[in-house]
């Protein structure tokens, strides 16, 4: 079954948004295969967003997502890469839909509350970076 990594980012820890999170995906039906809360390690921020080391913003966003703790997840399901961007809604706030968690709850393109990975191979890429294969569990989910 399809995996994503999804990562309440420190502005969604502060502000007390990770149970709302949880809910949404819990209450959409896909099934929580790992989760912990974590502070990442410099080295890690600068491997996870890699393929942003050129753009301008690159220094500014490692030093915002190691800024505080944060809450990383694997979720599991049906489509769950696709349908978990669509309800994480645009990367920018301000485009982003109301009832999508950045709709809701994001204000800049920067603390914008949650990440989630874009494609197959990123969500295999970035489940592999933050969580060891015996953190992921796997067990039966009744609907
Ligand atoms: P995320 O899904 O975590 O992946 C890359 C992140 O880069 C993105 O969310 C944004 O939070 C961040 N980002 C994109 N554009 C900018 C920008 N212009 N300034 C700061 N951060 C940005």
């Amino acid at each position: 079954m399809e995996k994503t990594f999804i990562m309440v980012k420190p502005d969604g820890v502060q502000r007390n948004l990770v149970g709302d999170i949880v809910s949404r995906f819990e209450k959409k039906g896909f099934k929580l295969a790992g989760a912990k809360l974590m502070q990442i390690p410099n080295a890690l921020a600068e491997e996870h967003y890699g393929e942003h080391k050129e753009k301008p913003f690159f220094g500014e966003l490692v030093e915002f997502i190691t800024s505080g703790p944060v809450f990383a997840m694997v979720w599991e399901g049906e489509n769950v890469i696709a349908t978990a961007r669509q309800m994480m809604g645009q990367t920018k706030p301000s485009e982003a839909m109301p009832g999508t968690i950045r709709g809701d709850f994001g204000l800049t393109v920067g603390k914008n509350v949650v990440h989630g990975s874009d494609s197959p191979d990123s969500a295999e890429r970035e489940i592999n970076l933050f969580f060891n294969q015996d953190e992921l569990v796997s067990y039966e989910k009744n609907d």
